[in-house]
């Protein structure tokens, strides 16, 4: 595959936000676009517009907690043609606004499902799959990316466990990047700051250096040609978030305590 220009691409969450950004941006003519989502209408919408492109596209809706319909998507792509690149994007947020002492276990449970264990059985069934493709001198089999966030450097009061799950699946790439670029297969991982969609657009308060799904996708698809490990953006926040992760957490706690809260909500 050439990492600039990849021509089958699955993405699940694909049917908002980030996800649905990324599918109208990578579509072209002749390109194969394998989308996931949990909402019909709003994967429909999207797969019309990328056909208005000239993609061809696979649409599945499914849960990605659903380990065995996962699998049985993901193998089933493959066996039309080999996915060049997967981009395991969906998730949930939610955090402590309006709760008590803490969220409830509940949604951390939910959080945790989808946001870790959604990526799991995205990612585990491609890289199984990319395994089985033939491997040619100096050519990658595929890559794999993983949706993590800038909110998983370090532990925040007003979302603890959304950003948990982050910090595991960014660890969880930056792990498997090491090991499967041997067998030519590209892990990287993606973390964004503040990006416009329905899970930012719930949040009652200022978001620094917010930016259009339009203009993220555009910056993933661009780090995602180069191979980037880690694709952190936009740089300002990074730096920012990168400071305040490498400080001792006892003297960044005040600070941590008085930023602003995520809504319980599930988004
Ligand atoms: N927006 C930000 O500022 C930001 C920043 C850092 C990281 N991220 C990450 O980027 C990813 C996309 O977020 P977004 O901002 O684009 O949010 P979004 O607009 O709410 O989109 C979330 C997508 O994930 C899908 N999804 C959620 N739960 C699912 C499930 N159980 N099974 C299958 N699909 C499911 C949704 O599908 P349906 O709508 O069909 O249910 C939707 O397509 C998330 O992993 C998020 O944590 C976002």
């Amino acid at each position: 595959m050439k990492l600039d220009d990849p021509r089958s691409i699955l993405i699940t969450g694909a049917s908002s936000g980030i996800g649905a950004a990324l599918a109208r941006a990578y579509a072209a003519p002749g390109k194969r676009l394998i989308l996931g989502g949990r909402n019909a209408e709003r994967l429909a919408s999207v797969a019309t517009d990328c056909e208005a492109i000239g993609a061809i596209v696979e649409t599945r809706v499914l849960d990605v907690t659903d380990r065995a319909a996962m699998q049985a998507w993901i193998e089933g792509a493959f066996a039309t043609g080999p996915v060049e690149l997967v981009i395991a994007n969906a998730g949930i947020s939610g955090g402590t606004g309006g709760a008590p002492a803490s969220e409830s276990q509940a949604q951390v449970e939910r959080i945790f499902a989808i946001n870790i264990a959604g990526v799991v059985n995205t990612v585990f069934p491609a890289i199984a799959e990319m395994q089985k493709l033939p491997r040619e001198a100096g050519r990658l089999r595929g890559q794999v990316a993983l949706m993590s966030s800038l909110a998983g450097f370090r532990g925040l009061p007003g979302a603890p466990a959304y950003g948990a799950s982050k910090a595991c699946v960014r660890s969880l790439g930056e792990g498997l990047r090491g090991r499967t670029a041997r067998h030519g297969i590209a892990v990287n991982v993606i973390c964004p700051g503040f990006v416009k969609s329905p899970m930012t657009d719930i949040n009652p308060y200022p978001m620094p250096f917010l930016m259009s799904a339009e203009k993220a996708a555009r910056i993933i698809m661009r780090k995602l040609a180069r191979n980037r490990a880690r694709i952190c953006f936009p740089w300002r926040l990074w730096a920012l978030v990168w400071l305040f992760s490498i400080l001792p957490v006892g003297l960044t706690d005040p600070l941590a305590a008085r930023m602003p809260e995520k809504p319980t909500a599930e988004s």
